[in-house]
């Protein structure tokens, strides 16, 4: 009982610690996903979904909680997330894989909190969602092509997708539309496109885009951003190819050499090497 309350005293801890940092929200979506798992929590923030809500979230996503069999497979290959969820069978936990003392309490495994017997408590979610794979990720590449579920075919209903690009800090982000062709509606709120100056779908919205006129440009302030794509239940159309590159920093003429080693020092890899 008293290492329980511990543990969730200093995951608690490290929950406030986040916020606002050197410009960054960190409280935010993390979509990082491998092996068909990814992490959720509340657009309210952290630690706000009771189990129910929790599945509510996967399932609203074509998904549903995870197993702790199908975390730990997605950690042995690098899925690393400091924040408790729920999975499966009212079970709560979090993937470790670098072992650290702010988090996970030095220990390398599925941080295991064990099945709730209280299910209103509130954490985050772990979903499963294979069959959304393909659609959406992490990019850190100089260039991609994003192209929409199943391109060059109709992309299908229900579809959610979220693309995260993120370079070397310093960098920016310079988007091009390639094809465009999105059902059209007003408001744009049967299926549409959502651009983000950020890392999440929470703050810096660029615009949301539907219809088949090609989008401008659309160039980053900072080294990430967020593409989202939603589909509803009906009407389907030719779907999109959407191309970023890497904008490298302008370097000062009377340093030369200099600027481009600096960036290369100043990028931290790793899930906060956006800071
Ligand atoms: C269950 O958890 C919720 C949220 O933490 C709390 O408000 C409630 O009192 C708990 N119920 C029981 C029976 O412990
Ligand atoms: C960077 O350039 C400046 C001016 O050109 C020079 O004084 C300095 O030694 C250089 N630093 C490195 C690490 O090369």
């Amino acid at each position: 009982m008293i290492v329980l309350i511990l543990s969730f005293a200093l995951v608690w801890n490290k929950a406030q610690s986040w916020g606002f940092k050197d410009g960054v929200l960190h409280n935010s979506i993390w979509l990082e996903r491998a092996a068909g798992v990814y992490h959720r929590e509340a657009r309210t923030g952290k630690y706000q979904l009771t189990y129910l809500e929790a599945k509510a979230v996967c399932e609203y996503e074509g998904g549903r909680l995870a197993t702790y069999q199908q975390l730990e497979a997605a950690r042995k290959i690098g899925f690393h997330v400091c924040a408790a969820g729920w999975m499966a069978k009212g079970r709560v936990g979090y993937p470790i894989v670098k072992a650290g003392t702010n988090c996970g309490f030095g220990k390398t495994g599925i941080i295991d909190y064990g099945f709730r017997l209280n299910r209103s408590e509130r954490w985050d979610a772990y979903c499963y969602n294979p069959n959304g794979k393909e659609c959406g990720g992490i990019f850190t590449d100089s260039k991609h092509i994003f192209k929409s579920p199943g391109y060059p075919n109709e992309y299908e209903n229900e579809q959610i997708c979220y693309w995260h690009i993120r370079l070397k800090y310093g960098q920016q982000i310079h988007l091009q539309f390639l094809e465009f062709d999105v059902e059209d509606d007003t408001a744009c709120m049967a299926d549409y496109l959502e651009v983000y100056d950020s890392y999440d779908d929470v703050t810096g919205f660029v615009g949301r885009y539907c219809g088949d006129e090609l989008p401008d440009d659309i160039s980053s302030t900072g080294n990430v951003m967020t593409l989202k794509f939603l589909s509803d239940a009906s009407v389907t159309a030719g779907g999109f190819q959407i191309k970023y590159t890497a904008v490298d920093p302008p370097s000062k003429p009377s340093d030369g050499k200099n600027t481009t080693s600096q960036g290369k020092i100043n990028f931290l890899p790793g899930k906060f090497g956006i800071l």
